[in-house]
């Protein structure tokens, strides 16, 4: 079984995510106007999401994502080796977070920052994601794992409540919600989106270069975004990151019984939301 940092009561990796670091950046940090944020619970499409977003900021050009490992160019804010890039560095910062809102730095509710927050039906992602690192509780079945992220008995907590606090923002000026559904259905929309929520204008050619570099293939066969630089010691034969890019791959996994659990505690968790509100199939 794996140890974890507990942190009012979330579990949270014991490698690379102390509880110091967690109390820092919840009482401490201080997110400047400048910033943008990149949140999302784990296994939604956060590192494609980073690679995007690198690439608008070079104009396509993939010197940076192919020279810089993705956790130093946006570096995750709750792990030591991040916060630490990020408290020496002089804005504005680029960052990326799996945090719940609750737990995030109370300065960016009263900031301009910008926060893009996307979501993704993350279950099966993470069921093997984690499953083949050292970092999680290793279920004896995808059953046990679907029974652990239903009651949120998983690594950063609930996935219905990460939602449905940071949710509570969508309406405001300075946060932009993505689905990734939505990016894999219109890849080129979405990166249109992302540019107009940052002021960038990108001519035709340069978002044909932002699509290139941060498709699927390429990410795979990029060492500095594809995790192969991941410490050794921290990973199980059979860890990739760069898994299958799919959605709606829990109907190649849950039975029956697992997909009507599944839709009832989303059901009730999710209440109050408009209808259309989430776009996974
Ligand atoms: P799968 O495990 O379903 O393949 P995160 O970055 O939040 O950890 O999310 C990882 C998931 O995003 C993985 O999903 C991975 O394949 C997918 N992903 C990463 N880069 C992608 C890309 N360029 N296009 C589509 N999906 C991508």
């Amino acid at each position: 079984m794996s140890d974890y940092t507990w942190f009012e009561g979330i579990p949270f990796p014991a490698f690379g995510v102390p509880k110091e670091t967690l109390q820092n950046v919840c009482n401490k940090f201080v997110v400047k106007e400048e910033d943008l944020i990149l949140l999302t619970y784990p296994k939604s499409g956060t590192n494609w999401l980073v690679e995007i977003v690198c690439l608008i900021q070079t104009k396509g050009d993939p010197k940076w994502t192919q020279s810089l490992p993705i956790w130093d160019r946006s570096p995750w804010i709750e792990t030591d080796i991040g916060y630490d890039i990020l408290i020496k560095k002089k804005g504005p910062w680029l960052m990326t977070s799996h945090l719940p809102m609750h737990l995030f730095s109370k300065s960016l509710f009263s900031s301009k920052a910008k926060v893009i927050y996307l979501i993704r039906d993350v279950l099966v992602s993470g069921y093997y994601f984690w499953g083949n690192s050292i970092l999680a509780k290793k279920p004896d079945s995808l059953g046990t794992y679907v029974e652990w992220f239903l009651k949120g008995n998983v690594l950063y907590g609930s996935w219905f409540e990460h939602i449905r606090a940071w949710l509570t923002m969508r309406e405001l000026d300075n946060f932009l919600l993505l689905y990734y559904e939505d990016m894999k259905k219109d890849t080129m929309g979405t990166v249109k989106k992302i540019c107009d929520f940052l002021g960038k204008k990108l001519e035709p050619d340069e978002l044909d270069l932002v699509l290139k570099y941060s498709s699927f293939q390429v990410m795979k066969e990029n060492n500095m975004s594809n995790y192969s630089l991941m410490e050794k010691e921290l990973i199980l034969p059979g860890f990739t990151l760069m898994r299958k890019g799919t959605t709606g791959d829990w109907k190649n996994h849950f039975t029956v019984a697992q997909a009507e659990a599944f839709d009832k505690v989303f059901q009730e968790k999710m209440a109050g939301f408009p209808p259309g509100m989430f776009l996974w199939e």
